[in-house]
């Protein structure tokens, strides 16, 4: 199936101008969902992966079954405030809006090999501190995969030396 046909494009949300993509039809219907995992595995079988880490919220609904699919852990990138252990945090810019994500500092080991997944590249901002986080604990990105990219917003670009996979592409 035609994976955009499961994707709710909302105009005008959550402001003027921004076309959000509403993923949630397409986490509702199982088939399209566990399409989407299988393709995004099949995107990124190539790449030598340890561990997944994923950014709040978003990200765990991607991330966490691919690492399933693939066999390996699961690492929580969460807002300021959540993760109960010791944590390391960096603040950064959205495509509307200010937030911080902070990582457990024993979450990824020096060396470890990690994928990073989210639902969405838009301005990259999300993905750039989830790999600043990833790198100060000592772990190598090995990617970073997305179910849908905005290309417009270029984000891939803030991802430099870091492949970028991305099933969904959309020009707006
Ligand atoms: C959304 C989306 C991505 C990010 C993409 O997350 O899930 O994580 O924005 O934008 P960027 O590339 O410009 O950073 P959001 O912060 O809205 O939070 P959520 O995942 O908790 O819904
Ligand atoms: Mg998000």
């Amino acid at each position: 199936m035609d994976l955009k046909d499961s994707i709710r494009v909302i105009p005008d949300f959550p402001q003027p101008g921004i076309s959000f993509k509403d993923i949630t039809t397409l986490l509702k219907d199982g088939p399209a969902y566990r399409q989407a995992i299988d393709e995004l595995k099949a995107l990124v079988a190539h790449m030598k992966i340890d561990v997944i880490a994923g950014p709040e919220a978003r990200g765990f609904v991607i991330g966490a079954p691919l690492a399933y699919a693939l066999g390996v852990g699961f690492v929580p990138i969460r807002k300021s405030g959540k993760l109960p252990f010791d944590t390391i945090e960096v603040g950064y810019d959205l495509e509307y809006g200010k937030d911080t994500l902070a990582v457990h500092t024993d979450a990824i080991l020096p060396g470890q090999n990690v994928l990073i997944a989210d639902d969405l590249l838009a301005t990259g901002g999300t993905i750039a501190t989830s790999v600043s986080l990833v790198e100060q604990l000592g772990g190598v990105v090995v990617g970073a995969a997305f179910l849908i990219e905005l290309v417009e917003l270029a984000g891939r670009n803030k991802l430099s030396g870091i492949e970028v996979v991305s099933l969904l592409t959309y020009e707006d």
